[in-house]
């Protein structure tokens, strides 16, 4: 009993943390990707028709692409992708266009985990709702980053991950509003999340449980309270103003490196960015430029980012290398990171270390 307590006091927080309301409207499940799974084998599967529409952007992660395209396959629909400009931001003219296709839903991530755009997630959810699709935001990128409101926003399904704020892993969290949830069959069914079993029949539990089968990650969910208890403690203004801080600095930083591309917008827009800045050195493979920052105890990210369709076919790379920044970085190790850049060169012995 004092676990279950816990565990919804921790759905409580989470409600408390995006503006949901209830801890109803919280569904705790594995990660932002089972989440967006569970829209799309639960609504999607009961509301996706043949030569139905889904609308996703250029700029999503696997996570956010692969449920719908494997939806779409299933039922004869057809998976659209808004464009972006300027390799920035979500191209609204194009919006537009794909929104009078009447597409039933709009996924879209509220910040890019490679470019660090972020999106306007309420203005995009108005305009979806107004072509008459339900919205689906990633907030993999928001939520451990930004205030966020769920409410505000007005969006049908939110996403997060607890492990990306400080979190345990092996959590994952999706809100939607209790009207929504309650007309929904749940995909994944079998123990708890039932009220009556015969062999004849099932009914479900009420919510969240009904989305919840089998034993919970009680001990995710009570660390999940934790980590939101500590991050209240900070307030979720100052972690924003401390990343935009850093990333301004490191943006500064990078543009006076004549031999260094940054995705995304530039310091002069920092406002419009998360703390994730995406880079290549000219003539320098993502994997050794992490794996030298590496060799001076800097950690980076290099890849794909689990975002091929962008990293390859929009800004045409195979891989980009990634900063990201978080509440525990400070301004000297983004000086330490530059130092490294010139190391990178010099081991590379690219031109630009003569
Ligand atoms: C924008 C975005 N969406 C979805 C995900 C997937 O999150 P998870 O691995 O917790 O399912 C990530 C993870 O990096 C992400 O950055």
């Amino acid at each position: 009993m004092k676990a279950t307590d816990e565990y919804v006091r921790s759905k409580e927080l989470a409600a408390k943390l995006v503006n949901a309301g209830s801890y109803r409207n919280v569904i705790y499940c594995r990660n932002t990707t089972d989440a967006i799974n569970i829209v799309a084998l639960s609504w999607g599967e009961a509301n996706i028709r043949k030569g139905d529409h889904i609308l996703i952007t250029d700029m999503e992660h696997h996570s956010n692409i692969v449920p719908w395209l494997m939806l779409a396959k299933r039922k004869g629909a057809v998976l659209d992708h808004v464009q972006l400009k300027g390799k920035e931001s979500i191209d609204m003219e194009d919006l537009r266009k794909k929104l009078e296709l009447k597409p039933k839903i709009f996924a879209f991530c509220h910040v890019s985990n490679v470019l660090g755009s972020i999106n306007d997630a309420k203005g995009l959810t108005k305009l979806a709702h107004e072509a008459g699709a339900k919205v689906l935001v990633d907030a993999a990128q928001s939520v451990p980053h930004m205030p966020v409101d769920f409410k505000d926003i007005g969006c049908d399904f939110l996403a997060f991950s607890p492990h990306k704020m400080l979190g345990p892993a092996g959590l994952g969290v999706l809100c939607a509003g209790e009207e929504l949830l309650d007309g929904i069959t749940p995909a994944i069914v079998g123990s708890d999340m039932i009220r009556t079993v015969t062999f004849d029949s099932a009914d479900w539990n009420e919510l969240p449980w009904k989305f919840e089968s089998g034993t919970p990650n009680m001990e995710g969910g009570i660390g999940f309270g934790a980590a939101i208890e500590y991050l209240n403690g900070i307030g979720m203004e100052k972690v924003r103003q401390h990343e935009m801080e850093l990333t301004s600095y490191a943006l500064k930083r990078l543009q006076e490196q004549e031999d260094i591309t940054i995705y995304g917008y530039g310091a002069k827009n920092v406002a419009k960015r998360g703390g994730v800045i995406s880079f290549n050195i000219k003539g320098a493979h993502p994997h050794d430029v992490a794996s030298i920052f590496n060799s001076d105890g800097i950690a980076i990210r290099a890849g794909h980012h689990c975002a091929m369709p962008l990293v390859n076919q929009v800004l045409c790379e195979t891989a980009v290398s990634r900063m990201s920044f978080y509440i525990y970085n400070k301004p000297e190790e983004i000086d330490k990171a530059i130092e490294a850049v010139g190391k990178v060169r010099k081991v590379l012995r690219l031109a630009t270390s003569q």
